[in-house]
């Protein structure tokens, strides 16, 4: 059935845009010379976006004991980063609730994934003292955006590749290449390019499953790779194709990760599971 690239990019135009807030927000927060009372000026002309952020500043996830009550106050307290990681969490959030049939992925499923990738990634690099933790969390976030574009065509052939998956001794998205054409990271590699993101979120949206094939950002394609692997082990998973794809002991190595950081993670990570606000 190979899917012509043509189909995908219609599929992908199909899509709702970044919102220009949220895009001004990324461009703003990469420039030092940005000031406060900038970034609080354009997330403040998008009403949906500022209330978002502002949800998602109170959720159990950051851990503020005070209300944050205004965006002054989110930016001052949680810095110039987070406000990034906020700024997306908040723009993508519509479209990572919705159901994926082909990935049999219920409503909020994805959004959820994201979230706890997105969290996992961020650990990681404080874990090992790498300096874009940032970064990581808006990358794990939005790592299987490409599922929201193919899961069509999964659907068309979901049965076939879960029956494949076991025979021909491949990943599930070496099979989705194999067969569609494309594999969710590919194509999500496309859509943040369409959204005009930055290189280092690219290329680690289309390698997450892949990091050895990343040119310039390895170390985080890894990152958001091994934080994928940790969010399907907490059962958070994005679908029927959770558990095959496996976590890379070679990228795991890359990091110097041991079983016991993981479990480390992964035990705090539980814990805030138990917090009904942390998908907030
Ligand atoms: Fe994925
Ligand atoms: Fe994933």
């Amino acid at each position: 059935m190979p899917v012509k690239l043509e189909h995908v990019l219609k599929r992908i135009q199909a899509l709702p845009p970044l919102p220009t807030s949220a895009m001004r927000v990324i461009a703003l927060t990469k420039n030092p010379a940005t000031s406060a009372r900038e970034l609080e000026n354009v997330i403040g002309q998008d009403p949906a976006l500022a209330a978002g952020m502002l949800r998602q500043a109170n959720s159990a996830y950051y851990g503020y004991a005070r209300r944050i009550s205004s965006l002054q106050e989110a930016i001052v307290v949680l810095g110039f980063q987070a406000t990034q990681g906020l700024a997306m969490a908040s723009a993508v959030a519509p479209v990572l609730k919705t159901q994926l049939l082909g990935y049999e992925i219920e409503h909020e499923g994805l959004w959820k994934h994201s979230m706890l990738t997105a969290m996992a990634a961020k650990s990681l690099c404080k874990k090992l003292k790498l300096p874009h933790g940032d970064v990581a969390f808006t990358a794990g976030l939005l790592h299987d955006i490409g599922k929201l574009v193919i899961s069509i065509y999964v659907q068309e052939v979901g049965a076939y590749l879960l029956d494949k998956v076991t025979s021909a001794k491949l990943s599930y998205v070496e099979l989705e290449e194999k067969i569609i054409g494309f594999n969710h990271a590919t194509v999500g590699g496309f859509l943040a390019k369409g959204w005009n993101l930055p290189d280092d979120l690219v290329e680690s949206i289309s390698c997450h499953h892949a990091p050895s094939s990343a040119k310039n950002y390895i170390e985080l394609a890894s990152i958001i790779h091994v934080a994928n692997g940790i969010a399907c082990l907490l059962g958070i998973g994005g679908g029927v194709d959770s558990f095959l794809n496996p976590l890379q002991q070679e990228a795991l190595d890359r990091l110097s990760l041991k079983e016991a950081n993981l479990e480390h993670i992964m035990a705090d990570l539980g814990e805030s599971l138990l917090d009904p606000t942390i998908f907030a």
